[in-house]
């Protein structure tokens, strides 16, 4: 009898097993871009070694799980236009023909930006500051040959970057001081005279915040009122365990799409390690020191945290699928945990876990709740 008994405990153990692993092979059957394709775009952030298959499991789990595609630098100004007269288009030119192959949304980031900018930019042959008019041109140079390359192959662009600051006030940066506020509006001008086809946004992190968001709606309104072509409002995205507010969020989400914006979450990820909170956003030049403390899981993420990352994706994309009327598209900042610059940064050297595949191209839990947050939703 108890012969019999073990038998059938160890039948239920081997049927329970199996029906574990079908459950899960049919979800990472399933893709992301497949999961969310009545609701919005899934996108990824690729680099040099995805777009020339050092990595050679890249490139087909790209085609799988995403349906657009932005270049993670090699569209920024000092990859593309690192001298006066030299554009080098070779890098963003393969990744652009690669998401073209494969029928993806090609997100161009981004033209006008204070940071991964030459300083050459904003000086003549003498090193002295250039005037108005001069920065004026080369930006007109920069924007009309950069978005007049990839005309209709780039379908959205990131026109202008993180040009508010966290009070809402526009950033001292040598685009404002040396050309003045409209700067903003005659790089929308240039974007749109070289693809009038493109959908162009403005793109910032924190800008779901009270203060920022205040100022973008500002900036937003601003370009209406003159009758300038601006598509959408990109959140970047950089977020946290326990920041921002789902509520914030929300009411951001409203406003901009009271202005006729269309949103996009453009660079996401969400960071679980201790962060110092004068470094919450994404101002690439901050940095702050390594300390070990602030790199607690070197070999691995601990359950507890683990949950914590699957319940704060689920609440994240809740919100963002209630709004899947105005949301277009949420693009992640990298494919997997190993590729994430917040690795690097603001500190450098740390493990972080902050996507939703493991360094081994796993999907990890946060990835099947949204698989299941999608179907919950529909
Ligand atoms: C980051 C890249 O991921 C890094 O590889 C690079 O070293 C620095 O820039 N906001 C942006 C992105 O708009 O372009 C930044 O990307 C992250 C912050």
């Amino acid at each position: 009898m108890k012969k019999r008994s073990n038998l059938f405990t160890q039948k239920i153990a081997a049927l329970t097993a199996l029906l574990i692993a079908a459950v899960a092979c049919s979800s990472s059957d399933t893709s992301l871009k497949d999961a969310f394709a009545e609701d919005f775009l899934i996108g990824t952030a690729m680099n040099e070694p995805q777009v020339h298959g050092t990595d050679p499991e890249a490139q087909p789990f790209i085609i799988k799980q995403f349906n657009s595609l932005t270049a993670e630098n090699a569209m920024k100004w000092e990859r593309i236009h690192p001298d006066p007269n030299r554009y080098h288009f070779a890098l963003a030119d393969s990744i652009v023909a690669f998401g073209q192959q494969n029928d993806m949304f090609i997100v161009g980031h981004c033209l006008i930006w204070h940071s991964q900018t030459p300083d050459w930019v904003f000086q003549d042959s003498l090193g002295n500051p250039l005037t108005r008019e001069a920065l004026l041109e080369r930006m007109k140079d920069h924007i009309l040959t950069v978005a007049g390359h990839y005309k209709g192959k780039v379908k959205g662009w990131d026109v202008v970057n993180e040009a508010v600051d966290e009070d809402g006030s526009l950033r001292k940066s040598k685009w404002l001081s040396i050309i003045g506020e409209d700067y903003i509006q005659k790089a929308f001008e240039y974007a749109y005279e070289a693809d009038p086809e493109a959908e162009l946004y403005y793109n910032d992190y924190n800008n779901e915040l009270p203060q920022k968001l205040a100022g973008v709606e500002a900036l937003v309104k601003n370009l209406q009122q003159k009758g300038v072509k601006i598509d959408g409002v990109g959140i970047q995205g950089h977020w946290h365990l326990d920041s921002p507010d789902l509520k914030v969020l929300d009411e951001s989400i409203t406003a901009y799409a009271s202005l006729g914006m269309k949103v996009m979450i453009t660079e996401m990820e969400v960071n679980v390690l201790p962060t110092p909170p004068e470094v919450y956003g994404a101002d690439i030049s901050q940095q702050a020191a390594y300390l070990e403390k602030l790199n607690p899981y070197p070999g691995g993420l601990p359950d507890s945290v683990q949950k914590q990352l699957t319940k704060r994706y689920a609440d994240l994309f809740g919100v963002l699928l209630k709004h899947r009327n105005t949301v277009t598209r949420v693009t992640f900042w990298g494919v997997h945990d190993g590729y994430s610059w917040k690795n690097d940064w603001p500190i450098i050297g740390r493990t972080n876990y902050p996507l939703l595949f493991d360094r081994s191209y796993q999907p990890k839990p946060a990835y099947f709740a949204l698989i299941r947050e999608a179907k919950r939703q529909k």
